[in-house]
């Protein structure tokens, strides 16, 4: 059984964080999500950037991948909260992959408004079958979006249905 884990973070590396656990604790492959355009400007610049591009459905191009998503088995993706969605790259990436036969587990990183971002990702991995769903919180003020609000035993129980 090939196990890959898939990811994007761009705020406080807070996705990649969670993402490398599970990496290491389960034996899995990584992907980091890059954009070939890297987004710029400040972080509100970016937030707005974000909403406009969530409202288009806007797929970015990515930078190559490390490995071939097709030869795994089983695919953790995980994702910041962008606007109540995926990040674009996130969808980006989704929409290219086929899912046909795949086991998938999908985590949220957010900072109190989750909105509808894992229910899309669901519908998303049809035809695949969702074994997991993780959720971790973050605080959402400015000098401490690193920190974890949620338990750290919610990564452990997420981990543990893989
Ligand atoms: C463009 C943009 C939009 C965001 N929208 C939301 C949101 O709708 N809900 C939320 O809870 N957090 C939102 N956030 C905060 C991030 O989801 C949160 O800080 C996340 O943990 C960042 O993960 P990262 O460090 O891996 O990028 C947004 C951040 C950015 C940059």
């Amino acid at each position: 059984m090939k196990r890959l884990v898939v990811y994007y973070s761009f705020t406080a590396g807070n996705t990649k964080k969670i993402a490398l656990k599970i990496a290491k604790e389960t034996g899995a492959d990584i992907i980091a999500l890059e954009t070939t355009e890297p987004y710029q400007g400040s972080y509100q610049a970016v937030v707005d950037q974000g909403l406009d591009e969530v409202k288009r459905g806007f797929m970015p191009a990515l930078k190559p991948y490390a490995v071939n998503p097709a030869d795994y088995d089983e695919i953790i993706i995980g994702t910041p909260t962008w606007w109540y969605e995926m990040a674009p790259a996130v969808l980006t990436f989704m929409e290219k992959m086929d899912f046909f036969g795949k086991k998938v587990a999908l985590f949220q990183t957010n900072a109190g408004w989750p909105g509808k971002c894992l229910k899309t990702m669901e519908k998303k991995t049809a035809p695949g079958k969702v074994i997991a769903t993780g959720l971790f919180t973050f605080s959402a003020r400015d000098a401490e979006r690193d920190k974890m609000t949620s338990p750290v035993s919610d990564i452990d129980d997420f981990i543990k249905k893989l």
